[in-house]
């Protein structure tokens, strides 16, 4: 009907010659309305010339407003192209400028003087609501996926961690000889060089496995980390001593004093057996004998490389005429398993000890039939006392994989590795350890921060913040300094889930300088953090499955309760870090040779302070050595310690270095 009506229109205005009456002007309808009645008039449209008219005018018609058509219409009509047409093609047609935007200077009137001209309401720039808020989540969630580390990642580190254990030497010590001494009574001395504190203690054995422990710590101050000598760094350590001693043990301090005053003998029961826990790759070559094969954890002092670390700190001691004899040199993880082992329930020895703090490694108990050092030189193998068939080998792991054959590498952990003082070893330590998931951090931060889409830390939108105000990052935030960051950051992240995230804000402005951030900035940095920290927990996992799978120890071997895998951590990141273990474990449950019944027998126990009680008890093993009893608690059989030709166990000497040198 209604098309049927427009092509009447159009054939009427084409006939029309003179300009139609207009509809209040005449009552009575035309002959093509009457034909088409009931629908509208159409008689306007044939008073438009017709070069108007075709296309507009049925269009006027369509929409129902033709029926109040006039020459004013039409006139406003013609006027209103011109316009248009002059717009279009006018090349001298300027920018449109919106009255303000956010860099336009607000006029007075909307932007009044502050009411005390030293509290504004807004500090510069003016706050802006702006629609970047998903970007920020979106750019954080992008870098997350560079961090996942897949169930087949973990299955394939496994197996590259297995064929590539022992490849280097083995590190060893007196085998398991130190293991049973949960009977063993005495009060010893231990110090404890690692990656960030240097602790001093005393530890007095009770004989029932029990001990109680007087201790101190000093963080290392960070320029002797790299001093120009070694000298500095032992020098500082051996003042810790003393102070300890005068502090805890000052009766047997001045009594020692006056004794060498008196005379200048003293003998070996006055003298404190100190066990030095050494937390460094070591060739260790004696009890109280090993040169340094390499810094790590940031420290770099070179003219220690290659020296026995022993000697470097009994200079010290003597210079201070200390009664103290340096008599055992241990590796914190090594340290970690006696404790353990001196402390855990069950019949179950303990297999394995690992850190996961500063710095990451671990030290398991193998079989002298495995060690193929041991097996493959006959002088070696005919040197050792194998009557226990085990042996403890200081792994290195850090330092598993340096080639990256299948490490996960990140630009941020190429980039940390480039600037690091030791690039390209402790690969496996630089991607999984506290000291370096901080750095990691700050500069995926960085970028971030850098980056002209994230906008993190940028403002964006000063309505979600605390006090409403501008976020700021301070000119000297640990953002901008190598090494900045603290793991105990990435703790207080992963264990915030407060609304708003108040505790990861407040941290943000207490340790790295950044004030005032948005509920969305801290939601970025908690995505990261968890990212940074599953990796890392999962790759641990990767070592922890590989030592139990290459140990026989996935397989179970009894339905009894004993039946379990044993192993004794400690360090700031399994201790501290939220849900680290939890994380380790969802990715043993990963691996095809463990699942998760294998996963299930696996024992985590933390051995705290492990390292200090260690070396207590290894300094107690050389004791009862140089006492030459040989039998200090009824089991001392040497395993595992060097005999030459087959005579003293005293004077062995244990060749080796790390299993990923
Ligand atoms: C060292 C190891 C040590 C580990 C944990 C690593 O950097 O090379 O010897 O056991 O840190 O402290």
């Amino acid at each position: 009907m209604k098309l049927r009506n427009w092509r009447v229109e159009l054939q009427s205005a084409r006939r029309a010659e003179s300009p139609p009456q207009r509809p209040d002007e005449t009552k009575a309808p035309t002959k093509l309305g009457l034909i088409m009645a009931p629908t509208p008039p159409v008689f306007e449209a044939s008073a438009v010339p017709l070069r108007f008219l075709h296309s507009d005018v049925a269009f006027l018609k369509k929409t129902g407003r033709g029926s109040s058509f006039s020459r004013a219409h039409v006139l406003s009509f013609v006027v209103l192209l011109a316009v248009l047409f002059l717009q279009l093609f006018n090349p001298d047609v300027t920018e449109y400028k919106p009255a303000w935007s956010p860099n336009t200077e607000l006029p007075d009137v909307l932007y009044p003087s502050p009411i005390s001209p030293n509290t504004p309401i807004f500090s510069e720039p003016y706050p802006i609501s702006r629609p970047a808020k998903m970007t920020l989540l979106d750019e954080a969630r992008k870098v997350t996926e560079e961090f996942a580390y897949s169930a087949e990642d973990v299955n394939r580190g496994v197996k590259a961690f297995i064929s590539q254990m022992g490849k280097g030497n083995y590190q060893t010590y007196c085998g398991d000889v130190m293991l049973n001494y949960a009977q063993t009574r005495g009060l010893y001395l231990a110090v404890d060089l690692g990656g960030t504190n240097f602790r001093v203690c005393s530890i007095q054995l009770h004989g029932n496995t029990t001990f109680s422990l007087t201790q101190s710590k000093v963080a290392i101050p960070r320029d002797l980390m790299i001093a120009k000598t070694s000298q500095e760094l032992f020098s500082f350590l051996a003042k810790q001593i003393e102070t300890f001693l005068q502090t805890h043990h000052n009766d047997h301090y001045t009594a020692h004093l006056e004794r060498r005053k008196a005379s200048s003998s003293t003998t070996t029961a006055e003298i404190f057996q100190l066990g030095f826990t050494f937390s460094f790759p070591v060739n260790q070559v004696g009890l109280n004998k090993g040169t340094l094969i390499r810094w790590s954890k940031g420290f770099d002092i070179s003219d220690a490389i290659d020296q026995d670390v022993c000697q470097l700190l009994q200079t010290e001691i003597d210079a201070l005429h200390l009664p103290v004899k340096v008599a055992a040199l241990v590796n914190d993880t090594v340290g970690t398993l006696m404790a353990r082992s001196y402390t855990s329930p069950g019949k179950t020895g303990t297999l394995l000890g690992a850190i996961f703090g500063t710095g990451t490694n671990g030290a398991y108990v193998e079989k002298l039939s495995k060690i193929r050092k041991l097996t493959s030189t006959s002088s070696s193998a005919s040197a050792y006392d194998t009557s226990t068939g085990e042996m403890i080998v200081n792994t290195e792991w850090g330092s598993f994989d340096n080639t990256m054959t299948v490490l996960p590498n990140t630009p941020y952990d190429i980039a940390l590795d480039a600037e690091s003082v030791n690039p390209g070893v402790q690969m496996f330590e630089k991607r999984v350890s506290g000291m370096f998931l901080g750095e990691i951090l700050r500069r995926v931060l960085l970028s971030l921060v850098k980056s002209s889409t994230a906008q993190l830390f940028s403002d964006v939108d000063s309505s979600t913040n605390d006090g409403h105000s501008t976020t700021t990052i301070a000119a000297d935030s640990a953002l901008y300094k190598q090494w900045g960051v603290d793991t105990s950051f990435l703790s207080i992240c992963q264990a915030d889930s407060s609304p708003g995230l108040r505790a990861i804000r407040q941290s943000l402005s207490k340790d790295l300088g950044v004030d005032a951030a948005s509920t969305e900035d801290a939601e970025a940095v908690k995505l990261l953090v968890n990212a940074i920290g599953k990796r890392s927990a999962r790759l641990s996992a990767v070592a922890i499955a590989a030592v139990v799978i290459n140990t026989g120890n996935n397989v179970q071997k009894g339905a009894s309760e004993d039946d379990v895998v044993d192993i004794g951590v400690d360090g700031s990141l399994v201790e501290y870090y939220p849900g680290f273990e939890d994380y380790i474990r969802e990715a043993l449950r990963e691996v095809k040779d463990l699942g998760e019944s294998g996963e299930k027998r696996i024992r985590i126990g933390i051995a705290k302070d492990g390292s200090g009680v260690g070396a207590a008890l290894i300094a107690l093993v050389a004791a009862k050595m140089e006492e030459g009893s040989g039998s200090g608690a009824g089991t001392e059989s040497g395993a595992g310690v060097r005999k030459e030709d087959g005579a003293d166990p005293k004077n062995y000497e244990p060749e080796g270095q790390d299993w990923f040198g």
